[in-house]
């Protein structure tokens, strides 16, 4: 639909950008913190380099400053469970608890919104010893630390994620690094697991809104829209049955407490249903979140599949995804560009996708990430030139902005990443930040920090509530 005239980003839009606290943080073994999941997995192989990450824990006032400057009304960060609870429970550390108050009471010193994931893929090593998140305990384990979380953060912190990309954890489990690789049949155990981290997630949700008064919280999937490759209709039922694997799955339960039917039938049919114990529905029905938080980076597309069919093909999906025999294979969207890192750029895409949540669950929405990793270059005179960026996050913004005048509620922008920090699974070279770190991959240098033309080109941004673009 075109607009003769758009509207213009609400007053309060939480403008800012994320991080997450093994990705950025360092200081993995430092003031008590306990090893998580993705501490001991070999990320990089032969350095612990990796580990110390931007030194976020040594530098957050200098980053904190450099967000204000920016303009920052909001900053997503997320919380690490090992520097609260070493073990995932036990005895409350307190430095850790310190280390989150002073950053926090930072923030609002700046006037900086704290928007607090909860979990972001690092999960307690000790946790993990025990069966990690097929165990039922562990879903006691993070109901205790969410009540940690809002005793001592509740006053001032008004808006919780719950688990990050809970959806990639499940689909792309060993890329990410939080698949334990002892599981002997590793898709059926993710679903019971899937299970348990939705009780989890409805746990903490009902227990924020008893703790916290002014307390918004919501879960942080990643969503995208999916694209049959054809109007053949076998093509529409396999994008279909992704997008209902892939997405709905995730926010129907969070929403309405219900399992997708599609994602349901699907897991029937391969034998990975979970065990739903008494009383789980009940408290997955009781769970009402205020928003949903979401990350986007691309769409998918996807062709029918036949139960014979091998599926090889990449996409520019958060991972290489090749699809399910019978039920999707991955397709690549001749119309789409590519980052240098093969990810599909889809601007429109964040459009369309932000229109489906708004149909289909008619609340608020917050993006938590969205962004365009590469390998910057640090030029003379300390210039960043990274305008790919800046071209890819003003056609998003340009699209958010058509969302809003076709009625979304998006109530605020936080894209991936505020400043550099180590990927996922691609080191530190991939860069994404605002603001550059200064370290290579095996050399941490002296991890100083640099303005990037994106940091000047997105503090225009905000001080013009998105009009100067
Ligand atoms: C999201 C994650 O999936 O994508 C982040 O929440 C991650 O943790 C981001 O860093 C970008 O992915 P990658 O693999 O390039 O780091």
């Amino acid at each position: 639909m075109q607009h003769a005239r758009l509207k213009e980003f609400p007053k309060d839009f939480l403008w800012g950008a994320s991080t997450s606290a093994y990705q950025v943080e360092g200081a993995w073994n430092t003031d008590g913190k306990g090893p998580s999941v993705i501490d001991m997995s070999n990320i990089v192989e032969g350095t612990t380099d990796f580990k110390v990450t931007s030194d976020h824990y040594h530098h957050y006032k200098e980053d904190i400053a450099l967000l204000a400057e920016m303009g920052f009304k909001a900053y997503r960060f997320s919380i690490a469970w090992t520097r609260i609870f070493a073990k995932g429970t036990g005895e409350v550390n307190e430095k850790g608890i310190q280390f989150y108050n002073n950053l926090i009471n930072e923030l609002i010193k700046h006037n900086i919104e704290p928007i607090v994931t909860m979990y972001h893929f690092d999960l307690p090593y000790a946790l993990q010893e025990r069966g990690g998140w097929s165990n039922r305990e562990t879903i006691d384990a993070f109901e205790n630390y969410a009540k940690a979380l809002f005793i001592n953060f509740g006053d001032r912190v008004k808006y919780w994620l719950t688990i990050n990309e809970q959806n990639m954890m499940i689909l792309h489990g060993s890329v990410i690094g939080t698949l334990d690789k002892s599981l002997k049949n590793p898709e059926k155990e993710l679903y019971k697991q899937n299970h348990h981290m939705m009780l989890a997630q409805a746990k903490a949700m009902k227990l924020c809104h008893a703790i916290c008064p002014n307390g918004k919280i919501g879960p942080a999937p990643n969503i995208s829209s999916v694209y049959p490759a054809s109007s053949k209709p076998e093509d529409i039922l396999a994008a279909m049955n992704y997008s209902s694997i892939r997405n709905w799955l995730y926010l129907d339960m969070a929403v309405y407490g219900r399992y997708n039917s599609i994602a349901w039938s699907y897991m029937e049919e391969k034998g990975y249903t979970p065990t739903i114990e008494k009383g789980d529905m009940e408290v997955l029905k009781n769970a009402n979140p205020d928003f949903i938080a979401f990350n986007y980076y691309n769409t998918a597309t996807v062709a029918h599949s036949e139960n014979d069919d091998l599926n090889t093909v990449s996409t520019g999906d958060q991972q290489i995804s090749d699809g399910k025999p019978g039920v999707y294979k991955s397709s690549s969207n001749p119309y789409l560009q590519k980052t240098e890192f093969g990810w599909e750029i889809d601007p429109v895409g964040f459009r369309n996708t932000l229109r489906e949540l708004n149909d289909r669950y008619n609340l608020p929405l917050l993006l938590t990430e969205n962004g365009l990793g590469a390998f910057d270059k640090l030029e003379e005179g300390d210039v960043i030139n990274d305008d790919y960026r800046i071209d890819y996050l003003r056609k998003h913004i340009e699209q958010a902005k058509l969302a809003i005048t076709d009625g979304v509620r998006l109530i605020g922008y936080c894209p991936w990443s505020a400043i550099d920090l180590v990927s996922t699974h691609q080191g530190c070279s991939k860069r994404y930040g605002f603001v550059y770190v200064n370290r290579d991959e095996f050399d941490l240098k002296d991890l100083r920090r640099i303005r990037k033309n994106s940091f000047y080109w997105y503090k225009q941004v905000i001080s013009s509530n998105g009009e100067k673009l």
